[in-house]
């Protein structure tokens, strides 16, 4: 369902200490956003209402947080539920902040200085009416390689959806960029681990029947591991073709 604009959004982020107004101008400065600049920072891509970053951020004051969302008419409810979950836990928001920017454009904000220890990308948009709208799947190889210039090596990716053809794809997006499957399902409520939270996007695929399909998969170190070359151009009929190692047999 398509939401409403909401004119009052804006405002409301901005009167927020905890949402980064400005965020193309903290390249390199993210650890010092938070009142622990020394803890891991994790970031949630698409955080949407933020359900699952309030919880998360809320239980572990340890990390660092960082939930990013293109659109302002999400993050005012992403904004109230932390509100409502540190309040809850009688805490600070010390350890949380959203912004919103197009993930597409990540890396033009964080450079290998922000050190990123984990990412989890819940419910990305599948993208899959038509191959040549693949290249802006959130896990598509193009993202995944900017996720490793400031991802840790050994940082892990956790990644849930509702979508088959997605998660199909993204079993191979990810070893073409350089990271390793670790852990997967088909069914990620049967069972349930327990570090799972459920997002609002899983709870109401969820009630429709549709499985949930997640995996965890680990940066590999050194750039030698990622075999995806991105299809710039076609073959010129007198060159000799270019040999692209598109695991979704053709992504651009
Ligand atoms: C299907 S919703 C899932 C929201 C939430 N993660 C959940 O599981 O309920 C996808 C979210 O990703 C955001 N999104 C999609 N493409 C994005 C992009 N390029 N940059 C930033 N946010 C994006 C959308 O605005 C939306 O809130």
């Amino acid at each position: 369902m398509r939401m409403r604009f909401k004119p009052y959004a804006r405002a409301e982020l901005l009167a927020a200490d905890f949402h980064i107004h400005d965020p193309f101008h903290l390249q390199g400065q993210w650890h010092a956003q938070f009142a622990r600049p020394a803890q891991p920072m994790m970031l949630e891509l698409g955080c949407g209402k933020g359900g699952f970053l309030s919880q998360l951020a809320a239980a572990h004051p340890e990390n660092n947080y960082l939930g990013i969302d293109i659109t302002d008419k999400v993050l005012i409810l992403a904004k109230r539920k932390i509100e409502a979950a540190y309040a809850a836990a009688g805490r600070p928001i010390d350890n949380v902040r959203i912004m919103s920017a197009d993930i597409e454009r990540i890396g033009h904000l964080m450079t290998p200085a922000d050190t990123v220890s984990r990412i989890y990308i819940n419910f990305c948009n599948p993208w899959s009416k038509n191959a040549s709208s693949n290249k802006h799947r959130l896990t598509h190889p193009r993202q995944l390689i900017q996720y490793r210039a400031f991802l840790a090596d050994g940082g892990e990716v956790y990644f849930k959806t509702d979508d088959d053809d997605l998660f199909r794809d993204s079993l191979g997006y990810f070893p073409a960029a350089g990271y390793e499957i670790l852990w997967q399902t088909a069914d990620l409520h049967d069972p349930e681990p327990d570090w799972n939270i459920r997002t609002e996007h899983e709870g109401m695929f969820t009630e429709m029947g549709i499985k949930i399909k997640a995996l965890i998969a680990r940066k590999l170190p050194g750039d030698e591991s990622v075999t995806w070359v991105e299809p710039k151009r076609r073959a010129q009929p007198d060159e000799a073709p270019e040999h692209a190692a598109d695991p979704a047999g053709g992504a651009e």
